[in-house]
């Protein structure tokens, strides 16, 4: 059994509990980070723990982030589930208050918990093959560059997905992508430049983005950020999405028709190992 952290204690993951009149549980008033764990170790923790506060302060969820020991109580949840690969999930919400539509009196203690999951991040099988993609209309909320636990579309997205028959679904607003259910979208043009969308209100600013369009720069790609559509996905030379529990993971099919010759691309798994190499480069 596991052991998780909730409000200020390691408890048994049969132990924790919260309010049913916490925000999270009744608004889905919380938000999220989810970490990659590699070797025993967070990677790219800055960046996760500066999009967790942006959120907050989006959110005005009233909690002060500095006033624990986030990377020594991370460690120790690392530690006492002997975590060397998986994830780690961290929610804060802004507390349990009598239901009402309106944000409590400040003051109210935020709700906050968190917990891993162990699971192959390197050897994942899907990295062979590559992923199916069908698309969506995107009709998530408007601020989706805030990590807020509002997943339910994303969710019944990806049952859509899975009914099928294929891995997971891009989200489109008109004929323009703007991010997978769970994870960013890339394409490589034929001219080998990376494009993936702009940073705004549309999309969240996945972590594993940044760091893979500086890998991408670092190593002599051309990096475009800016919107682009299913059709030029689908006729792209390679395509890929990126997120903390996928790192860089490539697309092959988009809408049943193969992307490039159908197989995960070449510059698409170079730049998957350059993260790997990057992640494990850390701590
Ligand atoms: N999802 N876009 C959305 C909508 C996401 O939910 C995520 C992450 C990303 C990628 O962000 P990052 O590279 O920082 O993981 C993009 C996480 C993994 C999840 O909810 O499980």
């Amino acid at each position: 059994m596991r052991t998780v952290y909730i409000n200020g204690q390691f408890v048994a993951e049969d132990a924790a509990h919260v309010s049913i009149f916490d925000r999270g549980l009744l608004f889905a008033d919380a938000v999220y980070e989810v970490f990659s764990v590699l070797d025993g170790r967070i990677i790219d923790y800055a960046a996760h723990m500066m999009r967790l506060e942006r959120s907050l302060a989006e959110m005005t969820i009233d909690h002060d982030c500095s006033a624990t020991d986030w990377p020594g109580l991370l460690a120790a949840l690392i530690e006492r589930n002997a975590l060397t690969e998986g994830t780690i999930y961290l929610q804060i919400s802004r507390g349990a208050a009598d239901r009402d539509f309106l944000f409590p009196k400040a003051g109210t203690p935020a709700t906050v918990f968190a917990f891993t999951q162990a699971r192959a991040l390197v050897f994942n099988p899907m990295a062979e093959r590559g992923m199916r993609i069908i698309t969506r209309p995107d009709r998530r909320w408007g601020r989706r560059d805030i990590k807020t636990v509002q997943l339910l579309y994303a969710s019944m997205m990806k049952m859509e997905a899975k009914a099928a028959g294929v891995d997971d679904c891009w989200l489109v607003e008109g004929d323009v992508i703007t991010e997978g259910t769970s994870q960013n979208a890339c394409i490589i043009t034929p001219n080998g430049h990376l494009v993936t969308r702009d940073l705004g209100h549309h999309i969240l600013p996945g972590v594993t983005r940044l760091s893979l369009i500086d890998i991408a720069r670092a190593s002599g790609i051309t990096v475009e950020e800016r919107p682009f559509t299913i059709a030029e996905a689908q006729g792209a030379a390679e395509a890929f999405v990126t997120s903390a529990s996928l790192f860089v993971m490539p697309v092959v099919e988009i809408d049943g028709l193969s992307v490039g010759d159908g197989r995960p691309g070449f510059e698409t798994m170079a730049l998957r190992r350059a993260y790997i190499e990057h992640a494990r480069a850390q701590g």
